[in-house]
């Protein structure tokens, strides 16, 4: 369903929203609209969690598969025992280190739980975020809020309200703009359901940070055709984060991976390409003479920068009208994990490894 009314958008101080523009979101999510809101790695896409019909209207505007669930945002920790069953003690323990914060917990749900929420599964994904915004919402709407990225399915993730107006302008009733998000990328999926507990998705949260905690925590990276067939999570679909151009990645050490990159972009170009280039800072001078659009990332050795201007880089290229992107692997230490992670999803399985040879 779309909304009869064009889109609302109220600006917010992203450190100390107004107490009125709160009410009026929180009482547009218990009539059942659909709020999109920052939080502190992208821009949700939010509605009533325990509204079964409110949950459809965001499978709705977003258009995404029914079969991919919802994460539900709590302002506090009863919340939790109200929509998991039985968590374990692990559970509290991540909580009390990383909450509020970019992670999400995978556990058994409650009967409360909308089916529509959980794709049918018998799990619940919750997250509290850390962003005052999201959580004077959460708390003045008195409910979780089920909230997605709030993109369109298989765009970048939006980290500015004008990112979530390009995709969904009509679709959502209110947009509240608290000014870009801090992050970037979205949070750590972790399911504390299964033996051993696995990171279904890479993200805020560092994989080292979390097994610290979590030593027995895997990640198996499988990256899946677009039909989803045997997904751990429906969100691992390879075409997730897919730009409107095809995106290679150039992997192996700097100079080879940097010359190798120059080789394919002047070469794409000469084929009458129109080149885009994610660019490490780093890089930008050895590329100076290549026929490309550069959005810069920030540098390399900058992780936080690098995720903060991601997704807003994916969507500067496709303004550009570039038909293809080239970007050179970020590695996987730390942060890196998620960034390579949304760059191989966008990718789709596109590496050139120079390390490998021919
Ligand atoms: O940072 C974030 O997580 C952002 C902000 C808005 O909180 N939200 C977000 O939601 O990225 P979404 O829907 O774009 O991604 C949620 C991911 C998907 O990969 C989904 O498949 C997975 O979490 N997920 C949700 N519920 C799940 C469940 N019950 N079991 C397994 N995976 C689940
Ligand atoms: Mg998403």
């Amino acid at each position: 369903m779309t909304c009869a009314a064009p889109t609302r958008v109220i600006v917010v101080d992203p450190s100390a929203p107004d107490p009125h523009a709160i009410a009026a979101a929180a009482q547009v999510i218990r009539a059942g609209g659909l709020v999109a809101f920052p939080t502190e790695t992208v821009y949700g896409l939010g509605a009533n969690a325990l509204d079964a019909a409110a949950v459809a209207r965001i499978f709705s505007a977003k258009g995404r598969p029914a079969n991919d669930p919802i994460i539900a945002h709590i302002a506090n920790l009863e919340q939790l025992d109200t929509l998991a069953d039985n968590a374990p003690a692990i559970a509290h323990v991540l909580a009390r280190h990383f909450w509020p914060g970019p992670l999400t917990l995978v556990l058994l749900r409650r009967p409360v739980v909308p089916a529509n929420l959980s794709a049918g599964r018998d799990t619940v994904a919750v997250r509290m975020p850390a962003h005052p915004v999201a959580l004077a919402l959460i708390a003045a709407a008195g409910v979780p809020i089920a909230a997605p990225s709030a993109n369109r399915f298989s765009r970048p993730s939006p980290t500015t309200a004008n990112h979530v107006l390009d995709d969904l302008q009509g679709r959502v009733d209110l947009v509240l703009d608290g000014g870009p998000t801090l992050i970037g990328v979205e949070s750590s999926v972790v399911d504390l359901t299964i033996d051993p507990p696995a990171l279904l998705r890479p993200g805020g949260v560092p994989f080292e940070a979390l097994q610290s905690l979590l030593p027995g925590l895997v990640f198996t990276p499988r990256y899946l055709d677009i039909d989803g067939r045997g997904a751990a999570s429906p969100g691992m679909l390879l075409r997730h984060y897919a730009p409107d151009a095809p995106l290679t990645m150039v992997a192996g050490e700097r100079a080879a991976a940097l010359a190798r990159l120059r080789a394919e972009a002047i070469a794409m170009a000469g084929a009458g390409h129109r080149v885009g280039v994610l660019a490490f800072a780093e890089d930008i001078e050895d590329l100076a003479d290549v026929p490309a659009y550069m959005a810069v990332l920030g540098p390399s050795a900058d992780p936080e920068q690098v995720a903060a201007r991601l997704f807003a880089a994916l969507r500067e290229l496709e303004r550009a009208r570039v038909d293809v992107i080239l970007v050179r692997d970020p590695g996987r230490q730390g942060l890196r994990l998620a960034i390579w992670d949304r760059l191989v999803r966008a990718a789709e399985g596109r590496v050139l490894n120079v390390d490998r040879g021919p």
